[in-house]
């Protein structure tokens, strides 16, 4: 059996399967189907500074190989998560990353200090979230509003932190290299892909907010090629997630640059396949002789190790 053990911005887990914020709940629910201590990590869902009550339903559609989702952020609030959830969590024995949302530069600053006293091994922020005081567009887009907002939190906080991009953008490695500029210690990516669906019922559009995010195997190659290119560029350590459903998947992503693979939608198709996605890629490197996994980072690049 091959060391699976990798080192995350300075976090050691155990192997380098964790879950994506939004697909996991807090990670309790999955609790009662299996041991969660299994994984290296998971990835709580996105917290806010207030608790969010979330969109109106519709909020999930099915597509070809995917999810449209527009959840808009239902939870507790970070208070809550800090006084109620947390200590639970951190009785067992994996990594926990918070995933941090805001509509303000202050609310993530708020936001991310309550978290980074609660014992987080990681936070990720999600800039894919609207800037209420730009108009809408998300934060996530503009290099220049990353750099602002990964600066203003690093400062504030002590916990390892990594700023999870969003897809919905011309070059993704250029929105990374930003968050490195600012102090970033780490990306993950990608957030969903922007997309709609039209009820074929009244021809309008299925969601209130009219688009939605997609994920799920159908954003894996856009995943995959985002991954190369930003750590082709950064050389940053990174989360990689989207559509992922097995070992081969992670191996890929792997390849592409990435240390940590996060499982996603997948979990509401089949809750067990993190585990699946450990097993696979367990397999996977004893077929190819491969005796530890940080071997796989990065090697699909021209300079990468050659195994
Ligand atoms: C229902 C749902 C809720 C999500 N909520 C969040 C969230 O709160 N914060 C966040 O950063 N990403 C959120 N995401 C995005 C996922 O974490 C992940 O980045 C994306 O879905 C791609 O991975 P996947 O294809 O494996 O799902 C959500 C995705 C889904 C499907």
């Amino acid at each position: 059996m091959a060391n699976l053990t990798v080192n995350y911005l300075g976090v050691e887990f155990k192997n380098p399967v964790v879950t994506a914020s939004g697909t996991f709940g807090f990670g309790m629910e999955y609790n009662e189907l299996y041991p969660i201590e299994k994984l290296g990590g998971i990835t709580v869902k996105g917290l806010t500074l207030n608790e969010r009550q979330g969109n109106p339903a519709p909020r999930i559609y099915e597509t070809p190989s995917g999810v449209l989702n527009s959840v808009g952020l239902q939870n507790p609030g970070v208070r809550y998560f800090a006084k109620n959830i947390m200590p639970q969590l951190k009785k067992l024995d994996l990594k926990i990353i918070a995933n941090v949302s805001g509509s303000t530069f202050s609310d993530y600053v708020e936001a991310c200090k309550i978290v980074d006293a609660s014992g987080a091994d990681i936070i990720e922020l999600n800039v894919s979230c609207p800037n209420v005081k730009q108009g809408g567009a998300a934060f996530g887009t503009n290099p220049d509003t990353v750099y602002e907002i990964t600066k203003m939190v690093k400062e504030a906080i002590s916990t390892p932190l990594c700023i999870k991009l969003s897809p919905n953008v011309t070059d993704i490695s250029a929105i990374g290299q930003a968050a490195m500029d600012a102090g970033a210690d780490g990306l993950s990516l990608i957030n969903t892909v922007t997309g709609m669906a039209i009820d074929l019922k009244n021809r309008k559009p299925v969601f209130h907010n009219v688009v939605a995010g997609l994920s799920g195997p159908c954003v894996k190659p856009i995943a995959v090629r985002m991954v190369y290119q930003t750590y082709g560029k950064t050389k940053a350590p990174i989360i990689g997630m989207g559509g992922i459903a097995n070992g081969n998947d992670a191996v890929e992503f792997m390849a592409a640059g990435a240390t940590l693979v996060s499982v996603g939608t997948m979990n509401f198709k089949d809750p067990f396949t993190p585990l699946k996605v450990i097993d696979g890629l367990n397999s996977y490197l004893d077929h190819a002789g491969i005796s530890d996994v940080n071997e796989i980072i990065g090697c699909a690049h021209p300079a990468g190790k050659k195994i």
